[in-house]
Formats: C-alpha cells, sequence, structure tokens
C-alpha cells in the first residue's frame, strides 16, 4: 500500500524504521485499546543492519521507512531477535530484497522456528556471548529464553549503550512520537504493566535472569519492540520489571463476577464493601463490560482475588469459564482467594470456580458463599462479618 512514511532517527545514524499499527485491538485475544507498535531498527554501519521487521501486513510501511534512508538492498545484516509474527513478519520480503544479507538468530530455537516458518535463508544461529562488528559498532547478543518464546533474544550495542530488547520493557500502545519523554508516562507505564501481565506473568523467574544477565550492562536507551523507546526512564522501567517478576503483590482485592439476575453482582457488591471496611481497597469487575487483559492487570499485583459466578445448566458461566482459563495460564504468584456466587436449584458453578482457582495456585481463604436465589439481608452480613474476621 501507497504511504508517505519516513524513518525517525533515534541516535546518530540509527532509525526507527517500524510500523505502528493504530487500529490493532485485539493481539491473539490480549485486548489493545490503544494500539501497538512494530518496532524496527536500522543501523547505518559499514555493515547495514536492520533490527528485527515487521508483522507482515505493515511490510510497505517498514520497507517505505528504510528506503527513505537507504536501498533496503544494501542491508547486510538482518537480526531476528524473536520468532514470533509481530517481528519477523516480513522477514522472508526483506531477505527477498536483500539478497546477501545474512540473518542472526538464537541457536536453536531461532534457527528451528524461522526455518519452519520462512524456509531456508541465509541464517547466521549465535548463542550468549557471541558479538559481531558492523563497522564502528559491536552488536553483542544476549538471548533471553522465555521471555517470553524459547528463541527469544535481546541484543546490545556497547559502542552506542542501546539495547534493542524486542518484546521486553514494551508496550502495546500507538504514538506518533518515538520516545517516552514524548509521551504521558502514566499512560505508558499502565501499558507496560499490562504488557508484562498479559504476556510475561508466567515468566518472572526468565525475567529475573535476563535483567540479571543485563545487570552490568550501562544503557542509554531501551530499543523496545513494542510502544516507546526508553531513555529518560530506563531505571524505572527496570525497577518496574525487578517489581513485576518478583511476584510482588499489595493489599487489595479484585473481584471479578458474571450475573444474571443481580444475586451474584449483589454479594459482589458485598465483598467489595466488606474488605473497604478492612480498609483494603478493591476493584470491582462485571467480566462483561471490562476486557480480560485489563482485569488480569489488576489482578497481578493484587493479593487477594474473589471470583463469582451463578449456575447455569449445571456450569459457571461460560464468561467465567473463560475468565478462570485465562488467569490459569498466566500462573500469578502470591494469590490468595475465595469462590462465590448464587443458584437456583443445582449450585455447582461455586465449587467449580473454587477447583479452577486451587487449579490456578491459588491460595483458598474463605469457604465457598454460595446462595440460593436472592441474598437476605442477613446473609448478606453474615459474608460481611466472614470477611472482617479473616485473618489476611
Ligand atoms: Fe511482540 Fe512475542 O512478539
Amino acid at each position: 500500500m501507497i504511504n508517505n512514511c519516513k524513518a525517525v532517527e533515534v541516535a546518530k545514524n540509527i532509525y526507527w524504521v517500524g510500523a505502528v499499527d493504530w487500529s490493532l485491538r485485539n493481539f491473539h485475544g490480549y485486548e489493545t485499546s490503544r494500539g501497538s507498535s512494530y518496532n524496527a531498527y536500522l543501523i547505518l554501519d559499514e555493515k547495514i543492519t536492520l533490527i528485527d521487521t515487521a508483522k507482515i501486513d505493515f511490510k510497505d510501511e517498514l520497507l517505505a521507512r528504510i528506503s527513505s534512508v537507504v536501498d533496503p538492498a544494501k542491508i547486510d545484516v538482518i537480526v531476528s531477535s524473536h520468532v514470533e509474527p509481530d517481528h519477523s513478519g516480513a522477514l522472508r520480503e526483506v531477505a527477498g530484497i536483500a539478497k546477501d544479507a545474512e540473518i542472526i538468530t538464537t541457536n536453536p530455537n531461532g534457527l528451528k522456528g524461522l526455518t519452519a516458518r520462512y524456509g531456508n535463508l541465509n541464517y547466521k544461529p549465535v548463542k550468549a556471548g557471541d558479538e559481531i562488528s558492523i563497522g564502528a559498532r559491536t552488536l553483542q547478543f544476549v538471548p533471553t529464553p522465555m521471555l517470553h518464546w524459547p528463541d527469544s533474544m535481546v541484543t546490545y550495542c556497547p559502542e552506542e549503550k542501546i539495547l534493542f530488547s524486542n518484546d521486553a520493557f514494551g508496550e502495546h500502545l500507538a504514538t506518533s512520537m518515538r520516545f517516552d519523554d514524548e509521551n504521558n508516562l502514566e499512560v505508558i507505564l499502565h501499558e507496560a504493566k499490562k504488557y508484562y501481565a498479559n504476556i510475561l506473568m508466567p515468566f518472572g523467574k526468565q525475567a529475573q535472569a535476563a535483567l540479571k544477565a543485563l545487570g552490568n550492562l550501562e544503557i542509554k536507551m531501551i530499543a523496545t519492540g513494542h510502544g516507546v523507546i526508553w531513555r529518560k526512564n530506563i531505571e524505572k522501567i527496570l525497577d518496574c520489571y525487578k517489581i513485576w517478576s518478583s511476584g510482588a503483590v499489595n493489599e487489595r482485592v479484585v473481584v471479578v463476577f458474571d450475573s444474571m439476575w443481580h444475586s451474584t453482582e449483589i454479594i459482589a457488591q458485598t465483598i467489595v464493601e466488606a474488605f473497604a471496611a478492612r480498609k483494603i481497597p478493591a476493584a470491582y469487575y462485571d467480566v462483561k463490560f471490562t476486557p480480560l487483559s485489563e482485569i488480569v492487570t489488576d489482578i497481578f499485583t493484587s493479593k487477594y482475588l474473589a471470583v463469582g459466578s451463578p449456575t447455569i445448566h449445571n456450569q459457571m458461566m461460560p464468561t467465567i469459564a473463560q475468565f478462570l482459563c485465562y488467569i490459569k495460564g498466566l500462573r500469578p504468584l502470591n494469590h490468595k482467594a475465595f469462590a462465590f456466587g448464587s443458584y437456583g436449584w443445582g449450585g455447582q458453578s461455586v465449587a467449580q470456580v473454587e477447583d479452577e482457582l486451587k487449579a490456578a495456585g491459588f491460595e483458598i481463604i474463605l469457604d465457598k458463599i454460595k446462595i440460593a436465589n436472592l441474598p437476605t439481608k442477613d446473609q448478606l452480613d453474615e459474608i460481611t462479618e466472614k470477611i472482617l474476621a479473616l485473618s489476611l
């Protein structure tokens, strides 16, 4: 598609040549309310080097930005940090133009993944500690396995003190300005937390290993694979990753529920009020109205979770089953939970919710709250008393 996109110089002879996906609202199930970007970087040195490509739908934007500073056929080296197609999607197209370029990827996982997707190209597999000279600059490769795929890798340029971090430290955020200090920091940090919660939460140990591996590097800029480039708030995002990867949680409860005829909703409201009476802040999410990716971002750093569902066809509500499936995959650490819900006759849902919470690794701190039909005032008072008496 025709476009007028240009490269953005982010350091002397280093350009952002990625693509902005303004309209993205769903990234494999992750609700991306602010869009995203697929960041690629072009280094003009003796060997012209491209770090990552973009989602295939954005190959024209990528090639236009590259062409605004150099003929893409002159690219000598392509670094593929990550096989996932939001970064490698246009690899075959770029390699088809830059016919002699070598493609750097991790061994064996990057090599296997790229070969499976794009066939035999001119791959050069690397391992931890490998580096190449591209002229005045060196590129050092640091594999970050399972952060968040087996092949994931970051690249450090010591002469520039730039870390090309791919998925790490990024966020799904479409912006016209490329740097952290040119955008709203509060929004960036929220989206970075949401990214960590939805993509990296299961990989805290791997994130800590990566932070350790990067710990001795002097970093002036973190050139991420999504969202903004960090140049002002580098310590801030590194500190956030230290906290997030540690599994630290706050005294806060997240109440998540669905309701058919308001009974489960009334119990949810009672739970919120009871925790508030204990001076523990509460969040209240009817799953019909808030995307799961936002809810899990809140759960991620909240110590307590209450999940409610009425019974329908002898089951929990499908919306709650979906939520529990999602949270189980993310394997949150250090969380405590309980189940609640209403029913007309069978009443199986609450035990099903509790079983799924246990399977997801939550410590159950309160016996199932299960109420037939509409809760009475006495029953709500009893719930409140139980929460006030909980040893937390
Ligand atoms: Fe941004 Fe794991 O790809």
